[in-house]
């Protein structure tokens, strides 16, 4: 949400500016801009809409800038409708910000600047933070940004540069994420590695509240009161053509087939003995076997994969799991104690609200335990205990390798707190291990079925609201697949509990509204097929997912999809699959944005 760039160097900086923004334009595409040192000026160049479409041509029409030192942003819209004047970099002609985050008492801001005779142009939070930067200005740029974030309430990462700091940049940070990079000649900043991973893999994270001073030899760091702070360099385990599309037409296709290798990366590492171990982050049986509650949070996709987790291990662990969405979990005073753990889920590990529940949590006394898939990441430096989920960097928007990962991650906790819990024995524990190391056969056998999801994504493709109904672990999936469909394609679609059915819904069905039936659960099926045959009475279009073996009645279901076959437990690492391709191909039939929809942003940093 937001991303924002920086770089120091000794060439132009302006290509790698635009390049590395375009590496983060999945947190949004609202409109860029740049902002570097000319002469004894600052100069910026800004444009409302992706950076090809909006800012390339605003930078082309400009000739080719000499400057060797700026700061770049994409936006996703916060305070502002997307303009050319909202654009960032904001600022005047001695400073110049550009800020991913909210500034909750910006208004407050404003006002007193205006008291104090600013004039404001735009809508933006940020330039009340720019504004106030040049009026707490005192020559000295630590000092200056140390007493202007000492007003600011919120989140933000800043990149910030001053017009008479030649080709200086300053950066800080408070709960939303910055990385500073070193290079060869050259230092960067960034809102994360993909966006600099083919320059460096070399890299600081700057602590909430401390104050980066970046010149092209290197950086300093400092506290809020100017004390100079030693930081340890981190470096990426990430690969740059991780972060490319490899030929693919997409990033969520690629990342799509690299589930096979991403829950393979996740899961073989942590198998210790036949069994999953999660001793890497210090949970150990004992801790196991005293909670009480286990409650899970996340947002989006990783929510859905808490679904999934609950339902696991609910039914081998036997212990009870509340699945929260983590705005919701944080203002409805939840019942969760010290005796509890608090399981968190998320890609980035910055997501606001994942970020506030996460904290709630350690406020209240219960152990925490993240699951993330960027390392060093806000939720992995925060929580008590963290495992990292090995699906490598995710570009599409819409997550699919990373759900993948975190379901697997829900299976490996489940079979663990079962087994210490002394639900299974060890023999079942590794029984189910062995299933989990099965299963990327089986998602490359259903990647190996794409013609079933096009045949039946282009009987989708007309259509404007459409169902998915399911029980129990299809359930879970369904609302995923359901969040996949919409997402991307734009198509209206909800996610129903196969029994709720009656209670309301049915009554949108007609022959304008298909109903996507999710039944690879043996002992559910036939009562989610009676859902089917009510829904195709009413003249509904119908499509059954189901296991290979599944006897579909063929005048119940215009179309089947089915699906190679393991433990009813486990199907849905199956079935995600053609869940996550059906809306692909429904998405490529309607021309849409696929890897970056419309109104939405991968990394949400704001609440
Ligand atoms: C956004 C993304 C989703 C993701 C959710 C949670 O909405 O588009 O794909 O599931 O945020 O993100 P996290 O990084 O916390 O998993």
């Amino acid at each position: 949400m937001c991303g924002i760039v920086g770089c120091v160097g000794e060439k132009p900086c302006e290509s790698f500016l635009v390049n590395s923004l375009k590496n983060l334009e999945y947190r949004g595409y609202d409109s860029a801009g740049i902002a570097v040192f000319e002469g004894d000026k600052i100069k910026t160049v800004k444009a409302k809409g992706s950076i090809g479409n909006g800012l390339v041509p605003k930078l082309e029409a400009e000739g080719s800038l000499k400057a060797v030192a700026g700061i770049g942003h994409t936006r996703w819209a916060t305070h502002g409708e997307p303009s050319d004047i909202n654009a960032h970099p904001q600022g005047n002609a001695r400073v110049s910000v550009v800020h991913n985050g909210i500034i909750e008492n910006y208004r407050k801001i404003k006002k007193f600047l205006m008291g104090k005779g600013y004039t404001f142009e735009s809508q933006t939070d940020t330039e009340s933070v720019a504004k106030l930067l040049d009026y707490s200005y005192n020559g000295n740029p630590v000092e200056t940004i140390a007493s202007a974030i000492t007003q600011l309430e919120g989140a933000y990462s800043l990149g910030i540069i001053f017009r008479e700091h030649k080709n200086k940049v300053y950066a800080v940070r408070k709960e939303c994420p910055l990385i500073i990079g070193i290079g060869k000649g050259e230092m960067y900043l960034a809102s994360d590695m993909t966006a600099i991973l083919e320059y460096t893999k070399e890299y600081y994270t700057p602590e909430a509240g401390e104050i980066a001073e970046v010149t092209k030899d290197g950086v300093t760091f400092y506290d809020i009161h100017g004390n100079v702070v030693e930081k340890e360099i981190q470096i990426a385990e990430w690969d740059v053509t991780a972060a490319q599309k490899g030929g693919y037409e997409h990033f969520m296709l690629k990342e799509i087939h690299e589930q096979p290798a991403a829950l393979k990366n996740t899961v073989t590492p942590r198998i210790s003995d036949g069994v999953p171990s999660f001793e890497e982050c210090g949970l150990t049986d004992e801790m196991l076997r005293n909670y009480k509650n286990i409650y899970i949070v996340g947002c989006g996709s990783a929510m859905h994969a808490g679904m999934v987790g609950k339902y696991v291990i609910e039914d081998i662990a036997r212990i009870p799991v509340t699945v929260d969405i983590a705005s919701e979990f944080k203002y409805r005073k939840p019942l969760i104690t010290k005796d509890d753990l608090l399981v968190i889920i998320s890609q980035s590990g910055e997501t606001a609200d994942t970020l506030s529940a996460l904290k709630l949590g350690k406020e209240i006394g219960a152990d925490t335990l993240a699951a993330v898939n960027v390392s060093g990441s806000s939720i992995d430096r925060e929580a008590k205990m963290s495992v990292k989920t090995l699906a490598g960097p995710e570009i599409s928007v819409c997550s699919t390798k990373a759900y993948m990962v975190q379901c697997a991650f829900m299976y490996m906790f489940a079979f663990r707190l079962a087994y210490a819990r002394g639900r299974i024995d060890k023999a079942k524990c590794a029984e189910y291990t062995e299933k989990l190391l099965q299963i990327p056969e089986l998602i490359q056998e259903c990647i190996n079925r794409k013609e079933q999801y096009q045949r039946v994504a282009s009987k989708l493709v007309n259509a404007s609201s459409l169902l998915y109904i399911g029980r129990g672990l299809d359930y879970a999936l369904s609302m995923e697949g359901s969040l996949k469909l919409k997402e991307i394609s734009y198509i209206h679609s909800e996610s129903y509990a196969g029994g709720e059915l009656k209670h309301g819904t049915i009554s949108l069905v007609d022959e304008e509204m298909p109903v996507i039936a999710v039944a690879t659960q043996t002992s559910l099926y036939s009562k989610t097929a009676g859902n089917v045959e009510q829904v195709k009475s009413r003249g509904a279009k119908t499509i059954v997912i189901c296991r290979d073996s599944a006897d579909v009645n063929p005048n119940i279901a215009d179309y089947i999809i089915r699906l190679p076959e393991t433990d009813d437990l486990l199907m849905p690492l199956v079935t995600a699959v053609p869940l996550q391709l059906l809306a692909y191909y429904t998405a490529l039939d309607r021309q849409c944005s696929i890897d970056k929809p419309r109104n939405l942003a991968k990394s949400v940093t704001v609440e």
